[in-house]
């Protein structure tokens, strides 16, 4: 699991450990935003809290995960931006006890306020890759999209929840209702710290110092 604040780097290094591990990535933001473009029930639902910067009703983002977590057979799963709140890790914790699934590791990416919304103030996004870059630390090359036939570019876009007012909330919710987490797992000895404030490979070799398995093949 990555815990971290908005901006801290999940997705970033996600997208290589999943394929470093040959994990399936599971990643509550990018499923309701899926729901969002859909224009499901779900997420007409879930659009409001996140424009606002709220967390979505925890309800709603267990029942995702329980769903998916199910189907998985015998994957091993990497959860990023779940959970999100102390009623979201206890549901967490009843999925993974009857499904017979350890949670092997918390792998909390620690960044300053300030280097979070500097980030987040220059993020681009992938429309059809998903991968993140940043205009000035992690810009984007022109290179193919490798979600693409190989010839089209990266088709980039800012989040609505990147605007500075939004993103002040997100922090202050994350405070409020995530934070609490970092002790919740310490005090069962699954916390793992990892200094976010550094190049996006040494963060990522300092999360791979603390997962459990080798990387597949
Ligand atoms: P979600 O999509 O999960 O957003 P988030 O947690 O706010 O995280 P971000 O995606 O903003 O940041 P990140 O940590 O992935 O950083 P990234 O790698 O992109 O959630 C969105 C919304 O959905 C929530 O606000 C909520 O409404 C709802 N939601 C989601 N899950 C929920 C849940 N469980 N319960 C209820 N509601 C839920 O990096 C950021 C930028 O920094 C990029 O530009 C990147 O290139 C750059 N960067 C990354 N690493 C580095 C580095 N080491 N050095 C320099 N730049 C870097």
């Amino acid at each position: 699991m990555l815990l971290g604040p908005p901006g801290a780097g999940k997705g970033t290094q996600a997208e290589r450990l999943r394929a470093e591990f040959d994990l399936v990535h599971l990643a509550t933001g990018d499923l309701l935003r899926a729901a969002v473009a859909a224009g499901t029930d779900l997420g007409r639902e879930a659009k409001r809290f996140m424009d606002a910067g709220e967390l979505v009703p925890d309800a709603v983002v267990v029942g995702m995960i329980r769903e998916r977590l199910s189907a998985g057979g015998s994957a091993s799963f990497l959860l990023d931006g779940f959970p999100r709140s102390v009623p979201q890790a206890d549901a967490l914790d009843g999925m993974l006890a009857e499904l017979g699934m350890p949670l092997d590791a918390v792998v909390s990416i620690a960044v300053s306020r300030e280097e979070l919304v500097r980030r987040l103030a220059g993020r681009w996004i992938c429309r059809r890759c998903g991968r993140s870059f940043h205009e000035v630390f992690s810009p984007y090359g022109g290179e193919p999209c490798p979600s693409g036939d190989g010839t089209e570019p990266c088709d980039l876009y800012q989040r609505e929840d990147d605007r500075p007012e939004t993103v002040s909330n997100r922090l202050a919710v994350y405070e409020e209702q995530t934070a609490p987490l970092i002790d919740y797992y310490r005090a069962r000895g699954l916390l793992r710290e990892v200094d976010g404030e550094r190049t996006p490979d040494e963060v990522h070799d300092g999360i791979v110092a603390h997962i459990p398995a080798s990387p597949a093949g």
